[in-house]
């Protein structure tokens, strides 16, 4: 089986990490927008248009399932691409509600995300669908996606920045979604200013669910475990910034313009 994973940039990669843990030998193919990020300040027609080009490419490489490792795409694209393509895909909000409250004790929750991912309500919605009794404060960080793309990941900026989003958070709240696949990278950090708040990263439970399809459909293989990357701009940066978060070194990586 060939696995198909898209983002807007660099923040999928978190995504791709743990499901390289689950998956060492499946062939993956990634597809980072660099061109065209951020995705959370632009429109649902424009998001789901983006989604669409995305995944026609990817599957002209003949991927089997494809994973949709932005929060704004899953927001705003999900229900559209399940209902065009006839591939399992599998987003990452589902993945972090169910991490969320399988941790809180006090059954309130933050959800940081794009401005697009918070006005879309979604995750809000999916924590109610699980459980009503669920308070859920949440705000756009968008500053967060710029700084990642930069690969500015510590340091007194983000520092301030982290406060400037999170300040009102941290008594309100005892878990804190990460509802964007970029902000995993400043994980660290915030978690450094704020020990005491779980933070959930959807990725860990994201490659779950794939494990979960790709069970159900039998259809794991040893495929040599080649990553093949795509970008829409900026090879040299998201090689970069790219093999520094991975831990490995980007090589195949062809630049596409959609
Ligand atoms: C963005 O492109 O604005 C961020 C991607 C995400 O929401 O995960």
């Amino acid at each position: 089986m060939s696995i198909g994973i898209f983002d807007s940039g660099l923040g999928g990669l978190t995504v791709l990490k743990e499901v390289r843990k689950i998956f060492p030998n499946e062939e993956i193919f990634y597809f980072g927008d660099t061109a065209r990020v951020p995705y959370g300040e632009k429109t649902k027609e424009l998001i789901i248009r983006y989604s669409k080009e995305i995944t026609d490419f990817l599957l002209t490489k003949n991927i089997n399932v494809l994973v949709v490792a932005c929060n704004t795409a899953t927001a705003l694209a999900l229900e559209e691409l399940k209902a065009v393509y006839d591939i399992p895909v599998i987003g990452v909000i589902e993945a972090g509600v169910r991490s969320a409250l399988s941790v809180t004790k006090t059954n309130e929750i933050g959800v940081i995300g794009t401005k697009a991912t918070i006005n879309s309500e979604k995750y809000k919605q999916e924590i109610h669908r699980r459980n009503k009794d669920i308070v859920v404060y949440q705000k756009a960080c968008p500053l967060f996606v710029h700084v990642v793309e930069e690969g500015l990941l510590d340091g007194e900026i983000i520092e301030s920045i982290i406060k400037h989003y999170l300040g009102d958070f941290d008594d309100k709240v005892d878990t804190l979604i990460l509802g964007c696949t970029h902000y995993p990278l400043l994980k660290k950090e915030i978690q450094k200013i704020y020990p005491d708040l779980n933070l959930i990263d959807p990725a860990m439970e994201t490659a779950l669910d794939l494990k979960k399809v790709l069970t159900e459909n039998n259809a794991a293989e040893n495929k040599g475990g080649h990553v093949k990357f795509y970008v829409s701009d900026g090879v040299q940066n998201f090689r970069n910034i790219g093999s520094m978060f991975l831990d490995e070194e980007i090589e195949d990586i062809e630049l596409i313009k959609l």
